[in-house]
């Protein structure tokens, strides 16, 4: 596999997340292993938006656990139910929170953070993880990211 990713320089976030896509889809191992995939899948993403924090929470038993991520140091369990990606496991959608400080029960890691997109992970019908975004300026994330988000979800399990 190739270790640059070639994205056009001053595209917007639609030109650039369709540049990704099929290099992400290139990336992806073709054993299928969750972990090394949702690691090189969160790099991408940092790289290619420079993103306060990425990374993926994974459902073991009846909680979500800490995956591959990138940025600073996590929380490492969330409960079912609990915070944006407790929530986002429960529903089995999409949440985009233009300001967390609006989303009752948000879970802060960082003070830094002010929006945040969680996209759940599916196999077999069934959420598997979650895979999270975290920006310290309000109203980062959109449909777009949403839409585009779930498609690199879906290279995923
Ligand atoms: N804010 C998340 C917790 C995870 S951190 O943002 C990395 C939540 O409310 O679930």
């Amino acid at each position: 596999m190739s270790e640059t990713l070639i994205i056009p320089e001053a595209a917007g976030k639609e030109a650039r997340y369709t540049a990704l896509l099929p290099q992400l889809a290139a990336m992806m191992d073709h054993k299928a292993d969750l972990v090394a995939n949702m690691a090189g899948m969160s790099a991408a993403l940092k790289t290619v938006f420079d993103f306060f924090w990425v990374g993926f929470y994974r459902v073991v038993g009846d909680e979500l656990v800490v995956g591959p991520y990138q940025g600073s140091l996590a929380c490492t369990r969330i409960r079912y139910g609990k915070g944006v990606c407790g929530t986002a496991w429960q529903r089995g959608e999409t949440l985009v929170v233009p300001d967390v400080d609006q989303f009752e029960g948000h879970i802060a890691c960082s003070s830094l953070s002010k929006s945040e997109i969680v996209v759940p992970v599916f196999k077999d019908g069934k959420v598997v993880a979650v895979l999270d975004i975290d920006s310290d300026e309000r109203a980062t994330f959109d449909a777009v990211d949403a839409a585009y988000l779930e498609q690199c979800c879906r290279l995923l399990p």
